[in-house]
C-alpha cells in the first residue's frame, strides 16, 4: 500500500479554455482510516463536459468548486482498506469524488458498483456511469420518441450522442440524423452505428444539411452543443416536437454572454416542448436504466467506443479534448489497474 496519494487541485479559474495551471497535481500522505471510512484505489475516472462548468463562477446545479479544493469527477475504484460497514474490502465502488489515485472517504456520494457479468470494467463504467443513463433519460423520458419520428442528435459521435442515436433506433425512430465535426466521425455513425445520415458541421452549413436529411421536419431534437445547431434544429421542428437540452458544450468556455437561440419563436409557432435535465437528479433510478442498457449491450444493439487516457497525471490535458472534438468516444482516464 503506498504512503502517499496524488490529488488534482483547482488552482486558477480559467477565463475561457482550461490552461496548464488551471489545475495542479500534488502528492500528500494518505491519512489513517477512522471508523466509518474506507480507502479507495481509483481505477477509471470519467471526464465530462460539465467538469468545465464546475470550474466556472456560474450559478449551477451544484455548489461552485472553490479555488484550492480538490477537483471532482466520477470514479470507479476498488475498496482496498475499510472501516465502513457498507463497503467491504475487495469490492468496487463508484461515485463523485476527487481526482485522486487513492482517496479516504466516508462513502458519501458512493454506491457499490456490481460489474455486470461478461462486460469489462472499462465498458461497464464508460457506458453505465454517466453517458448511458443520460442518453436513456434524455431521449426516452424527455424526448419521448414515437415510432416513425425523425430524431436529430448533436455531438452525435460523442459518448452521449452515439448512444442517443442508437436508442432512438431501438425506440422505432424512422430517421436518425447525427451532427459531428469530422468525416471520420460521420462515417462511424452511419456505417457502424446505424444512423441514417450524418452531417459534418465543419464542412457544410448545418441548416442546409438538416433541410436535405430531414425533408419531413424534425420531431425530436437532442441538443448537446448549442449555438448554430440548436437554431437549425428549432427552425425545422414539426408541430408538437420535443427539444431536449442535454448539453451546450459550445458555450462552456465562454466568458462573454452567449447569444441566441434566434429561432426561439418556434417554441410557440410549432407548439414545442423544450426541457433541460441534470442526470444526477435521476440517481435513484440508475439500477433500472442499467438493466436496460446492459441488455442492449449484451444483445449488440448498443455500440460505443472508449477514449482512455493513461494515468492520473494526463487528466487535465485529456479533459481539454472534449472542447476541441479531440476525443473519439467516451473520454476517461485509467488511473490504476482493474482488479481481476
Ligand atoms: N444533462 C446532463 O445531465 C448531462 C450528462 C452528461 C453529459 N451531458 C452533456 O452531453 C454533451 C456531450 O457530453 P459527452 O460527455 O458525451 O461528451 P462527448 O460528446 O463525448 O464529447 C464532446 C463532443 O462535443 C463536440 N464539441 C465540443 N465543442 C464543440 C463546439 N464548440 N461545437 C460543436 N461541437 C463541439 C465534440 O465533437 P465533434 O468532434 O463532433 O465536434 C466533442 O467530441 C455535453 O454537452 C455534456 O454537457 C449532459
Amino acid at each position: 500500500m503506498p504512503e502517499t496519494a496524488q490529488h488534482w487541485y483547482f488552482n486558477k479559474r480559467p477565463k475561457d479554455v482550461i490552461e496548464e495551471d488551471t489545475l495542479i497535481l500534488r502528492s500528500e500522505p494518505i491519512p489513517e482510516l477512522k471508523d466509518g471510512e474506507f480507502l479507495l484505489r481509483s481505477v477509471y475516472m470519467s471526464l465530462d463536459a460539465t467538469n468545465r462548468v464546475w470550474l466556472s463562477d456560474w450559478d449551477t446545479y451544484m455548489d461552485p468548486l472553490p479555488i484550492g479544493a480538490r477537483m471532482l469527477g466520477f470514479i470507479v475504484g476498488e475498496v482496498v482498506k475499510s472501516r465502513h460497514a457498507g463497503f467491504a474490502e475487495g469490492t468496487l465502488a463508484v461515485g463523485l469524488t476527487t481526482w485522486s489515485d487513492y482517496v479516504v472517504t466516508t462513502g458519501e456520494g458512493f454506491v457499490p458498483f456490481p460489474k455486470p457479468e461478461g462486460i469489462s470494467l472499462a465498458d461497464a463504467f464508460g457506458v453505465l456511469a454517466v453517458a448511458g443513463p443520460t442518453a436513456y433519460v434524455g431521449l426516452l423520458e424527455i424526448g419521448k420518441p414515437k415510432a416513425g419520428d425523425t430524431l436529430v442528435v448533436t455531438a452525435a459521435a460523442g459518448a452521449v450522442g452515439a448512444l442517443v442515436g442508437q436508442i432512438g433506433k431501438i425506440a422505432g425512430c424512422r430517421k436518425v440524423v447525427g451532427i459531428a465535426g469530422s468525416d471520420t466521425k460521420c462515417r462511424w455513425l452511419v456505417d457502424d452505428l446505424g444512423f441514417d445520415a450524418a452531417i459534418n458541421y465543419n464542412k457544410e452549413d448545418i441548416l442546409d444539411g438538416l433541410r436535405r436529411e430531414c425533408p419531413d421536419g424534425i420531431d425530436v431534437h437532442f441538443e448537446n452543443v448549442g449555438g448554430e445547431a440548436l437554431d437549425a434544429g428549432l427552425t425545422l421542428m414539426n408541430n408538437f416536437g420535443r427539444v431536449v437540452i442535454c448539453g451546450l458544450i459550445s458555450t462552456y468556455n465562454s466568458s462573454e454572454p452567449v447569444p441566441g437561440p434566434y429561432m426561439f419563436r418556434n417554441v410557440i409557432m410549432k407548439r414545442l416542448t423544450i426541457e433541460g435535465f441534470v442526470i444526477l437528479d435521476y440517481a435513484a433510478r440508475f439500477p433500472e436504466y442499467h438493466e436496460k442498457l446492459v441488455g442492449w449491450m449484451r444483445d449488440g444493439k448498443l455500440k460505443y467506443r472508449l477514449h482512455v487516457a493513461e494515468g492520473l497525471e494526463s487528466a487535465q490535458d485529456a479533459l481539454r479534448l472534449l472542447y476541441t472534438g479531440g476525443n473519439n468516444g467516451k473520454l476517461m482516464v485509467r488511473i490504476g489497474a482493474a482488479p481481476n
